[in-house]
């Protein structure tokens, strides 16, 4: 099943769901920033939300809006029983700290996943962990390599494989050329989110069964391009665009569902 199919169906199976609750829910994204990449990725959530039936509110606020502005209207929305769950959409203009507003969305309402106390996962490696199970890849016992150490991919992604008893390797910018052949070539599923577009080529070697997941996304005069350049002798790969992107967007809204049900 490809990622494109894979989400429409899980999309019309969350939109049942929602079509059968009284209460649908309700998400608010704040946006600060205007930059052109800002506003696609609100348009593509608005959409989403949109399409499942989920009620969304966008409240804009002016670029020039102080820390303490923002984060008194967070609080508002940390306390207004209306709202299930808000984003805070990154990047925040300079004159505010974003671990300050990760840290002040409560928990209970951080669809992002970014709060460490969240019990959420972030939207990325949620969604492709997802996407593992859709495709019924073995994670037990497997050999899992994630490149790449953010807080926000690799090691949330590291911590989800863990929990379902892979034997996870996390390398970054610091491994060494030879040791990162090595890891490639012994691995059963690679996650790579570096932002380095086709990092992944065929100067490695790949096991024939492998699955690689790719989370990157660079833009250049030529159009998108993931960390792994296409088609490489493996299994599975996910391509870019119309991969990862979509199961990240679905995450949200997976987030946002178990909110709600844990009310
Ligand atoms: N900016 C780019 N992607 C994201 C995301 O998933 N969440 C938030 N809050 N901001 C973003």
């Amino acid at each position: 099943m490809t990622i494109k199919e894979y989400v429409k169906q899980r999309k019309e199976e969350i939109k049942t769901l929602i079509d059968g609750m009284e209460r649908k829910p309700h998400i608010t994204i704040v946006q600060l920033n205007e930059d052109a990449a800002s506003n696609a990725y609100v348009k593509g959530k608005l959409k989403d939300a949109d399409e499942l039936g989920v009620v969304a509110t966008l409240e804009k606020l002016p670029i020039d809006t102080s820390e303490e502005e923002l984060l008194s209207f967070i609080e508002k929305l940390n306390n207004d029983d209306s709202v299930d769950g808000f984003i805070v959409q990154m990047p925040l203009p300079k004159q505010i700290s974003e671990e300050k507003v990760k840290l002040a969305v409560s928990p209970k309402k951080d669809v992002d996943g970014f709060h460490p106390l969240s019990q959420l996962a972030p939207c990325t490696p949620k969604g492709v962990m997802n996407y593992l199970h859709a495709e019924n890849v073995q994670i037990q016992g497997k050999n899992a390599l994630v490149i790449g150490r953010s807080n926000i991919v690799g090691r949330p992604m590291a911590k989800l494989l863990l929990n379902e008893s892979a034997n996870v390797t996390v390398v970054h910018s610091k491994t060494s050329p030879e040791d990162m052949a090595r890891f490639i070539e012994n691995a059963d599923i690679i996650v790579v989110a570096i932002g380095k577009a086709g990092f992944l080529d065929n100067r490695f070697k790949y096991k024939k069964d492998a699955t690689i997941v790719d989370v990157g996304i660079s833009r250049d005069e030529t159009g998108l391009h993931g960390d792994a350049i296409p088609d490489l002798p493996v299994l599975r790969q996910t391509p870019v665009p119309g991969g990862v992107g979509l199961l990240t967007r679905l995450a949200l809204y997976e987030n946002l569902l178990d909110i709600v049900n844990n009310k």
